[in-house]
């Protein structure tokens, strides 16, 4: 299995986390880690050659901090830019067609603000619902997402070490299951 992992953060060098997770990610076989920040400083997206990226693998990863409930904003664009008609969905849009993808966020705040009852309301899933309907529509099997909280609460570097193991086992693991759709 060829894994790609699309890195979106707007500041990787200011980054603890996603710095971490990507790093550690890049020393694996099997995975090309591609930050997509720091490929295009323009935000001049090469469609041809994300395209061509996307087609040489089979689990795609989007890994991003969870930014105002969604993704830093060069995702969506690249979801814009890329995601096209005839290639990702629609007649013949079936590049993608039974590839895996799997959403890796972090998220500043703790997990128990993101429940129905906590300060947030929303589980991080529920608020990651695009991409499991953009999942649906590219033909994608939308695996369950990897959620790391609380990193914003001075995460103890031990802490941030197992997190990053735990991280590379779960993108690596062979049996993930699709999410249910409810
Ligand atoms: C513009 C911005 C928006 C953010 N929005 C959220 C948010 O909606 N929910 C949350 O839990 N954390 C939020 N955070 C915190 C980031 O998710 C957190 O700092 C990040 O996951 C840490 O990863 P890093 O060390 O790789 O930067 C936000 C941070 C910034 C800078």
């Amino acid at each position: 299995m060829k894994t790609l992992v699309l890195v979106f953060h707007p500041n990787i060098a200011a980054s603890r986390v996603n710095r971490r997770l990507a790093e550690k990610m890049e020393k694996q076989t099997g995975v090309t880690v591609h930050r997509v920040y720091e490929a295009y400083p323009n935000e001049i997206i090469d469609v041809a050659a994300e395209q061509r990226l996307l087609e040489q693998h089979d689990r795609i990863v989007l890994q991003f901090p969870f930014y105002w409930y969604s993704s830093p904003s060069l995702l969506k664009k690249w979801e814009d830019a890329v995601l096209t008609y005839g290639w990702a969905y629609g007649t013949k849009g079936d590049k993608l067609h039974g590839k895996e993808l799997l959403i890796a966020v972090s998220t500043g705040a703790a997990k128990e603000n993101y429940s129905h009852n906590g300060n947030f309301k929303y589980t991080v899933p529920e608020l990651l619902r695009p991409f499991q309907a953009t999942s649906s529509l590219i033909g994608t099997r939308y695996l369950t997402p990897y959620i790391l909280h609380s990193v914003m609460q001075n995460l103890p570097d031990e802490e941030l070490e197992q997190n990053t193991r735990d991280y590379v086992a779960y993108v690596l693991n062979p049996e993930l299951k699709p999410l249910a759709v409810r």
